[in-house]
């Protein structure tokens, strides 16, 4: 069963449409994101799904429950972080999670269970922690009534680089364990370690949705190849020519379609031109690569892009 259904999801501010008739679903136990730039409609749409603002259009289903008419039962079922704590400066961390394990009617020790599973400082003050413990302190906050699906919007937003990384560490642990995840992110190297699959949304709309390969795949799926040998001939430059190379100021660098049959070529060359390899290497192309390509000026109108979304 899919943990998320969203039909046509549509949010409207007076002229201007928000969130633009978006369809996806979200399996059971998947990390699922939402990639977009600011702006691009990622917070409407998890206010939209958490029952914290009203669906103008569509529907959603959350755990099976419809968002717009069981909206008890879907909040008893989610844990959501938005991107300003709910919690008490003045309060400790054990406190702040126990007083929110009174509000959902859940056992206190989940809250015993959390803070040793992610090793929070129970007796320090809310107010006086770091940014990364202040985060992880508000997602564990919202697991005390132990919800099978998690919504975070911009979960690791303005922490630093180690923060994050513990950040997404917990994520990762709580999606072992079994619960389903549905984060935004602006930020593309996120989108490129954390999700099993991504949704790729502008300006309201979603441009693209599947697993990172499948998305590579999109456009075009090439192979970037960089390059450094010695000595240069006019002989291999003349061999790369077909490849349209460029340099980048370290590396020649090159886009290539078939990767292995390119690779057979350059090792024939090497034993009949006799330079020695300093450098190469291969890279699939990034979800940024992606994102740019199919974010665009005019490139959101194709419909082979998605095709009936999600994938
Ligand atoms: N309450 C609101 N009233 C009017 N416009 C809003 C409101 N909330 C969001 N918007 C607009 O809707 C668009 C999407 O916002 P949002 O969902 O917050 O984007 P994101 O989270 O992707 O940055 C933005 O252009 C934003 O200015
Ligand atoms: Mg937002």
């Amino acid at each position: 069963m899919n943990a998320i259904v969203a039909k046509n999801l549509t949010k409207r501010y007076g002229e201007f449409t928000a969130v633009d008739g978006i369809s996806f679903e979200v399996k059971r136990g998947e990390i699922f994101a939402f990639l977009g730039p600011n702006g691009a409609g990622k917070t409407t749409t998890v206010r939209m799904l958490t029952g914290l603002t009203p669906i103008d259009e569509g529907e959603a289903y959350v755990n099976g429950h419809n968002v717009k008419t069981e909206k008890r039962k879907v909040k008893a079922s989610i844990g959501v972080v938005q991107e300003v704590s709910n919690l008490y400066d003045e309060l400790t961390v054990e406190e702040n999670l126990r007083f929110m394990a009174e509000l959902y009617g859940a056992p206190v020790e989940n809250v015993k269970g959390l803070i040793e599973e992610f090793q929070l400082p129970a007796k320090k003050k809310f107010g006086k922690l770091s940014g990364g413990f202040k985060r992880r302190t508000v997602i564990a906050a919202a697991l005390v009534h132990d919800p099978p699906v998690l919504f975070l919007d911009e979960p690791t937003k303005a922490l630093d680089v180690r923060s994050a990384r513990q950040v997404r560490e917990m994520i990762g642990i709580l999606n072992k364990r079994g619960k389903t995840v549905f984060l935004t992110t602006h930020i593309m190297a996120e989108a490129e370690k954390l999700p099993h699959r991504i949704a790729i949304i502008n300006r309201g709309r979603i441009v693209a949705v599947g697993k990172r390969s499948e998305l590579r795949k999109l456009i075009g799926g090439k192979v970037r190849v960089r390059i450094m040998v010695e000595p240069l001939s006019t002989k291999f430059l003349h061999f790369l020519d077909p490849y349209n190379p460029h340099f980048d100021g370290e590396y020649l660098v090159i886009d290539v379609d078939d990767v292995d049959s390119f690779l057979e070529e350059f090792a024939g060359l090497k034993t009949s031109l006799g330079f020695r390899v300093l450098h190469i290497s291969t890279e699939l192309p990034s979800i940024e690569d992606v994102f740019l390509e199919l974010t665009s000026e005019g490139s959101s109108e194709k419909p082979s892009l998605c095709g009936g979304c999600p994938l």
